[in-house]
C-alpha cells in the first residue's frame, strides 16, 4: 500500500515541477512583453504548484519514502499568449484527471489521507483551469486589444509612479 502511494505522490511531484517551470517560463515572457496581468497570473499559479509539491513531499516523507524531485517534462519554448493559455489549460485538465484517478487508487489501497490530498489538489487544478479559461475567453473576445490594454496599463502605472499590478 505504502509503495503504491509513494509512487503516485512522486508522479504528481514530477507533474507539479513541470508546471512550476513552464508557468515561470510563461511569466518571464509575459513580463518581457509588458502583459502584467498574465505575467502575474502565471507567477501566482507557479507558486501554488510549488506549495502542492510541498504537500506531496510531506506526505511521502511521512510514508517513509524518498522524494524524487524530477520534472516530468522539459520546458516548451512558447512565446505566444494564445498557445501559452492553451497549453496551461491542458496541463491543468490532465493533472485534475490524473489526481482523480490516483485518489481512487489510494482509496482502494486504504490510504485515505493521500486520497484526500489528491482530492484537494483536484479542486485547486480545476480553479487554475478556470482562471486560464477566463483569460482565453477574454483573448478571444477582445483579440489583440486585450494584450494592448495590458501594455498600456503598465505604461500608465510607470508614468504615474505606481507599482506594477500584483
Ligand atoms: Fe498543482
Ligand atoms: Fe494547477
Amino acid at each position: 500500500m505504502k509503495e503504491k502511494s509513494i509512487e503516485l505522490l512522486n508522479n504528481a511531484i514530477a507533474d507539479e515541477l513541470s508546471a512550476v517551470h513552464q508557468y515561470m517560463y510563461f511569466h518571464f515572457h509575459c513580463d518581457d512583453q509588458g502583459y502584467d496581468l498574465l505575467a502575474n497570473l502565471f507567477k501566482r499559479t507557479a507558486i501554488e504548484e510549488m506549495l502542492h509539491i510541498e504537500m506531496l513531499a510531506e506526505r511521502i516523507l511521512f510514508l517513509k519514502g524518498e522524494v524524487r524531485l524530477k520534472a516530468s517534462n522539459d520546458v516548451k519554448k512558447v512565446h505566444e499568449v494564445k498557445t501559452m493559455l492553451d497549453m496551461a489549460g491542458n496541463m491543468e485538465t490532465s493533472s485534475a484527471n490524473d489526481y482523480n484517478k490516483w485518489a481512487n487508487e489510494c482509496s482502494q489501497n486504504a490510504d485515505s489521507v493521500s486520497k484526500k490530498l489528491f482530492e484537494t489538489l483536484v479542486e485547486d487544478e480545476e480553479r487554475h483551469f478556470n482562471q486560464y479559461d477566463d483569460e482565453m475567453e477574454n483573448l478571444k473576445k477582445f483579440g489583440d486589444n486585450y494584450l494592448a490594454l495590458q501594455s498600456i496599463e503598465r505604461s500608465k502605472n510607470i508614468g504615474a509612479g505606481r507599482p506594477p499590478v500584483q
